[in-house]
């Protein structure tokens, strides 16, 4: 079964297509960084702009790279929630179009889901599994059992991890995408020239939660110490210990919950996914037996082809959206229960 996947949810346009689930035969993805970069954040209005203008081009690339006819698809699979409102509704109502024209069943899909089944695209992972969900706007630990039946353990009870990567990365003006800037300063930095602060999560309902807020403010205000000291800055040490502290946060309850769920498997996905550090630190729990898998760097980020592959296994098992399906900006699953 040949799916086309569709994924205009904030700041990529991509459309990919997929057979079987898993042979990736096209992955475009048409990124707006440079539009966005001046700004140092994605304005949505911008965004679905260039969705509107892209989006056609983007699918015609994907299907000829794929060496397909589209007469050739079996379905389109295209995410519809949660994201930017204007962004999303250009891919679902594209998706929706072309669907109907083609006479072929239209799937529309939870963003945050197929991050987390990236991995399977590539590396297929026996279930059930540790998922560790890690993008600019989730941070989720959780447990999975199938591609649709996953239970969230725990969650950043503010800021996703990503967003504490961009927001440092902007106040002392590294660049953007943060996240990307800050890993490649970091090569360069010493993580243990400034202690940031962990947060400290009291309760048992906390147990396999994050916070990134007060790593966030301490990063910021360390600018204050510089000034008042008159030393100088070095934003490759700045990204090097936050970066370390960023993942020591998240790794700390991957290692908790592991322990207590007894699961011998994780894999990663999302952006903060194709983050060097946390890369290593999640591999390095093979050393204790565990068995790791993440996506290639591609993958990780926004792309149609994790779309198209959770796509599949929605059809394979006949589930399909009706036309009524429309885009959401609100996120509807991972909350913890
Ligand atoms: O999954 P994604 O492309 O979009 C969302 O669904 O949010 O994730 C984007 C996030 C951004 O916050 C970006 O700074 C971060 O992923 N990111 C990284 C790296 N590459 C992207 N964060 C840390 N290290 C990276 N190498
Ligand atoms: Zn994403």
């Amino acid at each position: 079964m040949i799916v086309l996947g569709i994924e205009t949810s904030c700041d990529e346009c991509s459309a990919a297509v997929v057979r079987d689930g898993h042979d990736i035969l096209s992955n475009v993805i048409a990124t707006q960084i440079e539009l966005h970069k001046p700004y140092q954040g994605v304005v949505p209005e911008l965004a679905s702009r260039l969705h509107t203008e892209w989006i056609q081009q983007v699918v015609e690339a994907a299907i000829r790279q794929a060496g397909i006819e589209k007469t050739d698809l079996d379905a389109v699979a295209v995410t519809s929630r949660p994201g930017l409102l204007g962004s999303l509704l250009v891919g679902v109502s594209f998706a929706k179009c072309y669907a109907t024209a083609l006479g072929i069943p239209f799937i529309g899909i939870d963003h945050i889901r197929a991050h987390l089944y990236a991995s399977q695209i590539e590396n297929p992972l026996e279930y059930p599994y540790l998922g560790v969900l890690v993008s600019g706007g989730h941070t989720v630990i959780c447990r999975v059992d199938d591609y649709d039946k996953i239970d969230v353990l725990g969650t950043t009870i503010d800021d996703a991890i990503g967003e504490a990567f961009d927001k440092v990365a902007k106040f002392y003006d590294l660049g953007f995408p943060g996240g990307v800037v800050i890993d490649r300063l970091s090569q360069k930095g010493d993580p243990t020239a400034y202690l940031f602060p962990g947060p400290s999560l009291d309760g048992d309902e906390h147990r396999y939660d994050m916070s990134y807020s007060g790593l966030k403010t301490a990063v910021i205000n360390q600018r204050e110490h510089f000034r008042k000291d008159g030393a100088e800055e070095s934003p490759e040490n700045i990204a090097a210990s936050f970066q370390r502290q960023a993942v020591g946060i998240l790794m700390k309850p991957v290692r908790l919950a592991l322990k207590d769920t007894g699961l011998r498997r994780v894999s990663a996905g999302g952006g903060v996914a194709a983050n060097s550090l946390l890369r290593k630190e999640l591999k390095d729990l093979e050393k204790s037996g565990y068995t790791v898998t993440f996506p290639s760097l591609k993958l990780c980020t926004d792309n149609g082809a994790m779309v198209a592959g959770l796509g599949y296994r929605y059809l394979k098992d006949g589930i399909t959206s009706d036309s009524y399906l429309s885009a959401s900006a609100r996120v509807t699953a991972f909350k913890k229960n």
